[in-house]
């Protein structure tokens, strides 16, 4: 399977933030951007493996800051590593200051997705090809959180 870059794969999105995606005070409602985040990282597992994958997880969904109605909103997805069949896509998401551009991290998180292949099983995704140091620090740490996850699980 031919290797990709991260590149290949980044994903941006941008939504506006509507009423109906608010709570009683005027604030993104959490399930809606969790539900961006989603379609956000599905996209880059899906640019980077060509085929449907679903989400195993999200890791350290924090929402840092609050976003509120009428803001514009945008979404990055990128893929910090490939394994056999997973993949970790980091998510950030940041609100944009209407008139400077500025953006404010409001909520950032890891998913990992698994690539299905035609039999409905878990099937394996083209390996990831760093290109920088940030690149790589990426995957190493991505790596040393699967590891640190398998162990868990085997001593569980
Ligand atoms: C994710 C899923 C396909 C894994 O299937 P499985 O039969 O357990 O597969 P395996 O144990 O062979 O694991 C396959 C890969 O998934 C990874 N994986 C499985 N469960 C995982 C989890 N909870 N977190 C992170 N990775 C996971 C494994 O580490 C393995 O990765 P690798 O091939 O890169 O080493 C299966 O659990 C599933 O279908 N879950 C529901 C997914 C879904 O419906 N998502 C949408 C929810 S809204």
């Amino acid at each position: 399977m031919e290797a990709k870059r991260p590149s290949d794969s980044f994903t941006e999105m941008t939504e506006l933030v509507l009423p109906q995606h608010t709570n009683a005070i005027g604030t993104a409602f959490g399930g809606v951007i969790m539900s961006w985040i989603d379609i956000c990282s599905s996209i880059a597992a899906k640019r980077h493996c060509g085929h449907v994958s679903v989400t195993a997880r999200i890791d350290e969904l924090e929402f840092k800051a609050p976003i509120k109605v009428g803001d514009v909103v945008s979404l990055t997805a990128r893929l910090n590593a490939a394994f056999t069949s997973s993949m970790e896509i980091g998510v950030r998401v940041e609100r944009e200051h209407a008139q400077t551009g500025e953006r404010v991290l409001c909520a950032d998180a890891r998913a990992t997705f698994v690539n299905i292949g035609d039999d409905g099983k878990p099937s394996p995704v083209p390996p990831l090809l760093p290109e920088t140091e940030e690149d790589k620090r990426l995957a190493d740490e991505a790596t040393e959180r699967r590891r640190q996850r398998k162990a868990a699980k085997k001593s569980s």
